[in-house]
């Protein structure tokens, strides 16, 4: 168990940053603001301003490794994490502390898994990539829904968006990664087919049907790196990417106390394994702010000891998948689920 309470948020800065650092606030956890540039965190809002901050970029392992010390785990916000993931998480495990990051992009997590793993154990922490609405939601929802089994013959997630406000951080992320999509077909990662496949999936309310497209994210790797499922396919409604294929899409607006945008949400999983199909539904608001108390449930169980041993980990392989869904649909109120055992029909 780790000792402190001081949690390193790297991209304090940022639209998800601030989230994160409001969540820890409210779980009674100490934030340390972290960033690459003085002028912007020193712009934090007024509610941030008695914080403790850290001024370093990802250039410089030696003051990476200074900025961290001190804390018991580092949660990454700065993306795109194909530039900021390896060299923080190597100063977190260097300093002895978790590391967590939001990561959608399917190449850092390989890249984590390739590169820390082995330091991650020899230290006794954990590094957990994807801890997001994209990506981690989906490995838990999916790990949960296999109730401790670990094999699936069929597995579909299909992500719904009312619309999609896109951040600078989400647009830069997207122009950064071009690497080809990866899918899990015949039990193996293989490229995405091109065109990608699409079809048209019934979501449960508010989205009902429509057009998607498959689109995988951060969740394939860290779903094949610990289960062990024959096909995997990830779509996503076309609907939203229309809004982010419009240079003219404003970013998200607070329509909440809590900042929220008035984005809905929908992470539908449905897992089939012989004759038994499962689906079980996510519903939200806001995919940036709902990632802040996903995230943050996991740096809580890294600090107090309520997880699964050491080294890179995804979502559903470091927690108790069924009781981080429990928390954040009970406590946090950041999601309400729905599960059933028919499988209805969804995609056609
Ligand atoms: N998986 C998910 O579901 C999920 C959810 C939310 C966000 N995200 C991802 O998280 C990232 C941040 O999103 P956001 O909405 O918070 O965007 P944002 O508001 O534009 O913030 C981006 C943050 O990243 C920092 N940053 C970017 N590149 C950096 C670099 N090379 N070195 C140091 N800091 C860097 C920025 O620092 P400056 O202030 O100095 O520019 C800023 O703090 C994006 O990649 C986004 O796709 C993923």
């Amino acid at each position: 168990m780790n000792a402190t309470d001081r949690v390193l948020v790297y991209g304090a800065t940022g639209h998800t940053g601030r989230f994160v650092v409001d969540e820890l606030l409210r779980r009674g956890l100490t934030p340390v603001l972290a960033g690459r540039s003085a002028e912007r965190l020193a712009a934090v809002p007024p509610r941030h301003a008695g914080l403790d901050r850290r001024v370093v970029g990802v250039d410089d392992p030696g003051l990476l490794r200074q900025a961290v010390a001190g804390a018991g785990a580092v949660v990454n916000c700065a993306g795109p994490f194909l530039d900021t993931a390896v060299p923080l998480a190597q100063a977190a495990v260097d300093s002895g502390a978790h590391y967590l990051d939001v990561t959608a992009e399917q190449p850092v997590v390989q890249a984590l898994y390739r590169d820390l793993d082995g330091p991650a154990r020899a230290a006794g922490v954990v590094v957990v990539p994807a801890m997001a609405f994209y990506g981690g939601l989906a490995d838990l929802l999916v790990t949960a829904a296999l109730d401790g089994g670990s094999r699936a013959d069929e597995v579909e997630v299909a992500i719904g968006l009312d619309r999609w406000w896109p951040t600078a951080g989400t647009r830069a992320t997207g122009a950064r990664n071009t690497a080809t999509r990866l899918v899990i077909r015949g039990g193996v990662l293989t490229a995405l087919e091109s065109p990608a496949p699409s079809c048209t999936w019934s979501y449960p309310s508010p989205l009902g049907d429509q057009s998607v497209v498959e689109l995988p994210f951060s969740e394939v790797i860290t779903i094949d790196h610990h289960l062990d499922v024959g096909e995997l396919r990830s779509y996503l409604n076309t609907a939203p990417l229309d809004d982010l294929h419009d240079s003219a899409t404003p970013g998200p607006a607070a329509t909440d106390e809590h900042g929220r945008s008035a984005q809905q949400f929908v992470v539908d999983v449905v897992v089939r394994r012989g004759s038994d199909t499962r689906r079980t539904s996510a519903t939200g608001r806001d995919i940036y702010a709902v990632t802040a108390p996903i995230v943050v449930e996991g740096a809580v169980r890294l600090l107090d000891g309520r997880h699964r041993g050491s080294g890179v980990a995804a979502p559903g392989e470091a927690f108790d998948a069924a009781a981080v869904l429990a928390t954040l649909e009970r406590e946090a109120g950041a999601i309400a689920i729905r599960s059933d055992r028919q499988g209805w029909a969804t995609r056609r």
